[in-house]
């Protein structure tokens, strides 16, 4: 889904970053003109944290976290960049348009929301009518305030009882249709999808029922009957049971990724409140991309037996390529015959926990199952293994654990570990994901520029109209940001209406990312009217500084060597040149 580009200016014209920041992190004004706080990102006792009104951006001089309104929602909510932009416009009260790509007409939705939420209620009190949904619960140990936690319900015996209910016209007909709770029978008519099961509603992250999944009360088949896609629900994107996690937990340290609806509410049930279940597919990147916004330790639950490990290899295969060096990630392979459910129910909280903590690494697992496709007392076979593993660890992306990785192979390999490092070496990965958290603090990635330089840097970042005053092309300089002070330049001159927030855009996920940012929110303390003065003033020192520059040069190769008359003639010109822009 592609959302206009002049929606998100609009949108971001009609919030005001201050508010917006003000609710959630309380803000306060010292001497300049920016807000402060401590920062939201990371832990500290001072306020590094600064938002620059007039510049609708923040940017944190403790740890570099930096981005316009929708970034520090995305940052603040954890949330990707379309939910940040729908949740924006709905503060705002702006609908979000959506060009190409998408599947129904945006309208639509809620009113699909909408009739998902009414029959959720009405399952609900189904359940509470029937002594068998009761019973059935009761005996898989379910308890009521658990049941309303999930909004469980029961889907009563009978085809018509939804249909009857909220489909009394043919719009509302159409939207039980849309929604997948009803199915259109061959000779034009309908009936209810569900029938005579355990309703588990599925939330999205903003607790939206998006779609079921039903279970049967006897034996029967299928066991588990699920929505079908529908606008609302995409199977491979949404982890039952995390909204639920969200909503009790302020933070969560570990996710741990099971199976089944019933696995997620036993856990819960036994106080473990922070399962997920995939709806019946594999994990897909797009589960794991959510969950690494939540938190920073992933547990697969998988099955004991052959098919189990043959899942978590494929599970693996996702991840490597997505892994980070602060998320961590391990497997738990569980007892024969057991799942989740049982197991808590056998033995609790603690022994499961215990379970996870001391479950199977990534890099543990990851070398187990690949030390077993090869024979590694032999040359041949360490050899294999040693590519067959490289292959694989090429697809992490650079930082520390492709190198323990690499490290950890040559050990048992017994290979020369540089000589794998070379193997595994490529180009700079552009890491450009604006969805992670902020690095920890790196000052080192912070030029050391001089006084005039920041000064010319910083205010012309600010206003960027600044760049008109300069005419002439800037004398060549080895001064530190002298080039990055052209690509500003060049970069105003051609897009002369260029605003701050589009200028720091281009730079996004390059290594000026962070100073740039933090420019925006730099106090320089000038009063309006002296501004271009002093952006005068500081350009002119620097071509003073770079003419210095050249006659010293002149200068250092004269004592050598004899100038040629070019060169002398140079050295006067330059020698000229300075005095007349110093008086
Ligand atoms: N599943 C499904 N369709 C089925 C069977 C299973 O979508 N016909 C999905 C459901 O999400 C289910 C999960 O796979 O929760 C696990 O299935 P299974 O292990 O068969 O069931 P359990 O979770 O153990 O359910 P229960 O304990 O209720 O038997
Ligand atoms: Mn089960």
């Amino acid at each position: 889904m592609n959302i206009p580009r002049e929606f998100i200016e609009l949108l971001l014209a009609k919030v005001d970053i201050v508010d917006l920041i003000n609710t959630q992190v309380p803000l306060r004004k010292k001497s300049g003109s920016n807000y402060f706080a401590r920062c939201p990102f990371h832990n500290e006792k001072s306020a590094s944290f600064s938002v620059s009104q007039p510049k609708q951006f923040y940017y944190c001089f403790g740890c570099g976290a930096h981005g316009n309104a929708i970034d520090f929602i995305i940052q603040h909510e954890r949330l990707s960049f379309p939910e940040a932009i729908e949740t924006l416009a709905r503060q705002v009260g702006m609908e979000v348009p959506h060009t190409s790509g998408s599947v129904k007409k945006d309208d639509s939705l809620p009113a699909l929301y909408e009739i998902m939420t009414n029959v959720t209620h009405y399952y609900y009190e189904q359940m509470r009518k029937s002594q068998r949904a009761i019973g059935y619960l009761k005996n898989r140990g379910i308890s009521g305030k658990i049941a309303k936690q999930f909004s469980l319900g029961y889907a009563p015996t009978g085809w018509s009882h939804v249909l009857d209910q909220f489909g009394k016209t043919e719009a509302d007909k159409k939207k039980l249709l849309d929604t997948g709770l009803i199915i259109k029978k061959d000779d034009g008519g309908y009936y209810d999808r569900f029938r005579d099961r355990i309703m588990f509603p599925i939330h999205d992250y903003r607790g939206r029922i998006i779609g079921f999944g039903g279970r049967i009360l006897d034996q029967g088949e299928p066991k588990y009957l699920n929505s079908p896609e529908t606008p609302l629900f995409q199977k491979g994107h949404e982890l039952y049971g995390l909204y639920q996690a969200i909503q009790i937990n302020r933070k969560l340290d570990r996710v741990l990724v099971v199976e089944g609806y019933m696995d997620v509410v036993a856990l819960f049930q036994h106080e473990i409140t922070y399962a997920v279940a995939t709806l019946g597919t594999a994990t897909t990147s797009h589960h794991l991309q959510r969950l690494m916004r939540y938190t920073s330790e992933i547990v697969f639950c998988f099955d004991g037996d052959e098919a189990g490990r043959t899942a978590a290899w494929r599970a693996l295969q996702v991840i490597f390529p997505l892994m980070q060096d602060n998320l961590q990630i391990r497997f738990l392979f569980l007892p024969d015959g057991e799942d989740p459910d049982s197991l808590i129910r056998k033995e609790g909280k603690p022994a499961f926990e215990k379970r996870l903590s001391s479950a199977l690494s990534l890099s543990a697992f990851f070398f187990q199952i690949l030390s077993r496709q090869s024979d590694l007392a032999t040359i041949e076979g360490r050899a294999r293994f040693a590519a067959s593993a490289l292959n694989y660890i090429k697809q992490v992306p650079a930082g520390i654990l492709p190198e323990i990785l690499v490290e950890e192979l040559a050990k048992r390999a017994r290979i020369d570990a540089s000589e794998l490092k070379n193997q595994v070496k490529k180009p700079e990965a552009a890491t450009t994901d604006s969805f992670s958290l902020p690095a920890s603090p790196q000052d080192s990635a912070r030029p050391k520029l001089k006084a005039p330089m920041h000064m010319a840097l910083g205010l012309l970042v600010q206003n960027p109209s600044l760049a008109n005053l300069i005419t002439e092309p800037l004398p060549r300089s080895t001064l530190p940001g002298h080039a990055f002070l052209g690509q500003l330049l060049e970069i105003i001159r051609q897009n002369p209406a260029i605003s701050t927030a589009s200028l720091v855009e281009q730079w996004k996920g390059q290594k000026e990312e962070r100073f740039i940012a933090s420019l925006v929110c730099w106090e320089h303390l000038i009063p309006e009217t002296g501004i271009q003065k002093e952006f005068l003033g500081a350009v002119q020192q620097l071509t003073l500084l770079s003419m210095d520059e050249e006659i010293n040069r002149l200068l250092a190769k004269a004592a050598q060597d004899p100038l040629t008359e070019e060169e002398k003639q140079e050295l006067s010109q330059w020698i000229a040149k300075k005095k007349m822009l110093s008086v």
